[in-house]
Order: C-alpha cells, then sequence, then structure tokens
C-alpha cells in the first residue's frame, strides 16, 4: 500500500458549518484526509454541502480531501469534485449502473476513485469490480446521519473484501465510516480496515488533533 499506513479521516458532518476552514484547520497534521459528507436529500434524507461549498474550502486547507457522496445520479456530479481537487472521491454503489466506467471517468478528472457500500448491500457483488477501484468505504452504520451506534455485525464485508484484496494483491484503502471511536477501531482495524473515518469522535472531543491521535494510535496497536 502506498501513502501512510493508516488514514485517519475527520468527518466534517459533525463539525461547525459555520467554521469549517477553522475547523479544518483544527486538524493539520493529524489528520491524513479530511472526510467531506456530500449529501442531497434524496439519495438520504439529510442534505449537507455542494460543489460551490467544498471548492470554497478546498482553497482553505492542504489536507487531502476524502469526498463522500451520498448522491443520486453520481455520474453527473461526481467527476467536478474531482476536478476541483478531492484526493479521493467516493460515490455510492446503490446509486450507479456502471461504477467502472464511473471510476475511470474519476481517474481521468484527476481523483482517486472510490466505492461505497451502505449498510443493506452485501459486499459479494461488488468484489469483481474492486481492481477498478483505490478505495472501497464499508458503511458501519446505516448512510445518512452522524452520531449513529456502530454496527459489528458490517465488519464481516471489511474482512471478506481485506481477504480479496490481499489475495488478489489489490492496491485497495479499506475504509470504515460510522460509528468509529475510542471503543470501536480496534475490531474495524482487526477486521482489515486501514482507513478510519470518525465525526463524533474528532469533532466532539475538546481537542480534535488529539482525538485523531489517540484513533491513529489505537488503530495500530490492533494491527501489530
Ligand atoms: C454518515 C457519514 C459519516 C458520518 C460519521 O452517513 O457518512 O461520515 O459523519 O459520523 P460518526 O463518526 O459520528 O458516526
Ligand atoms: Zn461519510
Amino acid at each position: 500500500m502506498t501513502g501512510p499506513d493508516i488514514v485517519i479521516a475527520p468527518s466534517i458532518l459533525a463539525a461547525d458549518f459555520a467554521n469549517l476552514a477553522a475547523e479544518a484547520r483544527a486538524v493539520e497534521g493529524a489528520a491524513d484526509w479530511l472526510h467531506v459528507d456530500v449529501m442531497d436529500n434524496h439519495f438520504v434524507p439529510n442534505l449537507t454541502i455542494g460543489p460551490a461549498v467544498v471548492a470554497s474550502l478546498r482553497a482553505t486547507t492542504a489536507i487531502p480531501f476524502d469526498c463522500h457522496l451520498m448522491i443520486e445520479d453520481p455520474k453527473r456530479w461526481a467527476p467536478g469534485y474531482a476536478e476541483l481537487g478531492a484526493y479521493n472521491v467516493t460515490f455510492h454503489a446503490e446509486a450507479c449502473a456502471d461504477p467502472v466506467a464511473l471510476a475511470r471517468d474519476l481517474r481521468a478528472a484527476g481523483s482517486k476513485a472510490g466505492l461505497a457500500i451502505d449498510r443493506d448491500t452485501p459486499v459479494e457483488p461488488y468484489l469483481e469490480l474492486l481492481p477498478h477501484f483505490d478505495t472501497l468505504l464499508i458503511m458501519t452504520i446505516k448512510a445518512g446521519f452522524g452520531g449513529q451506534r456502530f454496527l459489528p455485525e458490517l465488519l464481516d464485508k471489511v474482512r471478506l473484501a481485506r481477504r480479496h484484496a490481499d489475495a488478489g494483491h489489490l492496491e485497495l484503502r479499506i475504509e470504515v465510516d460510522g460509528g468509529i471511536a475510542d471503543d470501536t477501531i480496534a475490531a474495524a482495524a482487526e477486521a482489515g480496515a486501514d482507513a478510519f473515518v470518525a465525526g463524533t469522535a474528532v469533532y466532539g472531543a475538546s481537542d480534535p488533533a488529539e482525538a485523531c491521535r489517540k484513533l491513529r494510535a489505537l488503530a495500530r496497536a490492533a494491527t501489530r
């Protein structure tokens, strides 16, 4: 795997939306990616931000952006996030008829390509597509809202994907998203995840950078 052994990606969904630039700066040096949750009030009931805000925020920080698109019609919208400079753009398998074609479009537009699997979606049908992706995001909650309880049974999907990726020598990050905190990150790391999204656990803490460092130490200890 190229890049850091462990990726810690604070989710701005739990940050103060009136002070996003300061919230991004608060984790600089401690976070690897900034996880930007884009929700359209159609694919999920919640609504967050779109390309204009992401572009403005991007200009305020050097942290690589990990855009998680919980939107319908990612074919139309996802490449725009790559063009505005996102490091990784992840769209949902449930929202896309031809994930491989969209992964190709994202890479052509300059970003890494990520595939997200929501709570109720099995991972098996997508295993064969993974060579076309840089990131596989396995939801450990139902997508849509922060602050939900981690669902440990969803780690079976992480284990399966990790075995498949290792057997095929794939350069694939396996990212978990939802309820990742001090008491859950070790289980996710043991299952084979190497990228960890944390909203509440980072931005709900009094020192977000310190919360990132602690999560990284816990993930590392679990995989040694
Ligand atoms: C929810 C988002 C998550 C969310 C996680 O659909 O994809 O990224 O911010 O929040 P926590 O870490 O609070 O579960
Ligand atoms: Zn997310």
